[in-house]
């Protein structure tokens, strides 16, 4: 057993995340590979100059997430959270009892039979916002006018939030997970949007709406079972997490198929399903977007893969590092949409295993085919190196993706396509925090 020592020289401890490779953005950072292979678990230093341990193998990332001794409540560690205890929890951040009793109030909402009666709506808003960002010329910056709007909406209308206000707690999303502004900022943004949420729950109470928070209202309040408050704040995680990840993963899944021709091919002509639901799990696992998202903190003394941890200890939960284990697929770091995938943990793994996955997979398995069958020259208008990645924000992506379908490729209007890659790439080369 690898037995942990006081933190001895944290000075020299590696940064984490570690920084990818400009000029092979998709590839991992190298060190996780040298970290899986490592006795025990890597130590490493936080943007905050704090320690944590990171798990990087499949199976240990797994018996983390299933272990009741670890904990995903690290709001209780207040020297990593200055301002834990003004806020209102959401059920992400609680622990079994306390996180089944709201997750089971959500789970039906997001069942497969309930997110397959969607496709319908799913596709039509689709076709919408291609048929937009079509009519506007023959480039587009793709993030912009199509990944981020479509899955925003598709979650506004789930919830009841109306889009109209949709530039608004975008915008108050943004700055709460950059790394660049204040703390000042931050608790002023979350205030604003905890505040707009409470607003909403207002409404509904007085005029409810065929949606979800509606739903809680008058199955979960009326009968006290939750707080208006609770409501807010979980609807406000929803919101968050519904447009966020699956738009990152739209824009970094379309930029990886046009990296892989061939494959993007069999994507586009495939009129098999089950070829589009698998190519999209493969893109799920190889590209693993919640790359600095998970945390945990131990409760108690373990030993995780041949590691002591001991209680109070933060988690840093690789998800990225995992999905790339030799030990848990061959070949790992090719993609091949033709693979099996199963057991990837894209979604996470364990009790806190992503709500919103069948929702996740209706959107991409719907904006991914019909985005390349609409327009089969999709190309990139500026070169690799100058899109803006989300380098090592919480979940991996792409600020903008700037795209081009002119028919003559010599004649591309790429000059055309706004590329916010300056402001983005100065933002991205910061890093947010776990919590
Ligand atoms: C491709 C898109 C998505 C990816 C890669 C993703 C990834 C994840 C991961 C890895 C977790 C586990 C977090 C943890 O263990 O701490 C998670 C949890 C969660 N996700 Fe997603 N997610 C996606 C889309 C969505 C959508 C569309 C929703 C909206 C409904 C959503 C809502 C949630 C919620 C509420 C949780 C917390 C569940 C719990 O703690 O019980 N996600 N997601």
């Amino acid at each position: 057993m690898n037995t942990a020592t006081e933190p001895t020289g944290d000075l020299g401890l590696p940064a984490y995340p570690a920084a990818r490779s400009a000029r092979c953005p998709l590839d991992l950072p190298a060190e996780y590979a040298q970290w899986r292979l490592g006795d025990g678990l890597q130590k490493v230093r936080l943007w905050n100059g704090e320690t944590a341990w990171v798990v990087t193998r499949h199976e240990d990332v797994k018996f983390v997430l299933s272990d009741q001794r670890i904990s995903a409540d690290t709001l209780r560690y207040p020297r990593m959270h200055p301002s834990a205890q003004q806020q209102v929890p959401a059920f992400p951040r609680m622990d079994d009892p306390e996180h089944a009793r709201i997750r089971l109030m959500l789970t039906k909402d997001f069942t497969v039979k309930r997110m397959e009666a969607m496709r319908p709506q799913v596709r039509a808003l689709v076709d919408r916002f291609l048929d937009e960002m079509t009519a506007e010329g023959d480039s587009a910056d793709l993030v912009e006018s199509f990944a981020l709007p479509m899955p925003s909406l598709v979650i506004s209308l789930l919830l009841g939030v109306p889009y109209e206000d949709h530039a608004f707690f975008q915008e108050h999303s943004v700055t709460i997970n950059q790394p660049d502004v204040t703390p000042q900022d931050k608790g002023r943004a979350s205030a604003e949007l905890f505040g707009f949420l409470m607003e909403l729950v207002r409404r509904k109470q007085r005029e409810p709406g065929d949606d979800l928070i509606s739903r809680l209202i008058a199955e979960r309040v009326e009968t006290g079972e939750l707080k208006p408050e609770e409501v807010a704040m979980n609807g406000l995680v929803l919101l968050i997490a519904g447009h966020e990840t699956t738009a990152n993963m739209i824009g970094l899944g379309t930029l990886t198929l046009l990296e892989h021709p061939e494959q993007a091919a069999v994507v586009r002509d495939s009129d098999d399903p089950k070829v589009v639901a698998g190519a999209v799990e493969e893109l799920l696992r190889y590209l693993s977007i919640a790359q600095d998202m998970i945390w945990r903190a131990a409760h108690e003394d373990l030993v995780i893969g041949g590691q002591e941890v001991k209680a109070g200890d933060i988690i840093a939960v690789n998800l990225p590092a995992a999905n790339h284990d030799p030990s848990f697929m061959e070949n790992a770091g090719v993609l091949d949409i033709g693979r099996n995938t199963r057991g990837h943990i894209a979604f996470g793994y364990g009790i806190h295993q992503c709500l919103g996955q069948n929702l996740a997979r209706v959107e991409l398995t719907e904006a991914l085919p019909r985005l390349l069958r609409r327009l089969p020259g999709l190309r990139l208008a500026v070169p690799l190196e100058e899109v803006p990645f989300r380098g090592t924000m919480a979940a991996f992506g792409v600020h903008a993706l700037p795209v081009t379908w002119w028919a003559n490729p010599t004649t591309a209007t790429a000059a055309a396509v706004p590329v916010p890659g300056a402001r983005w790439a100065a933002r991205a080369r910061g890093r947010r925090g776990p919590w």
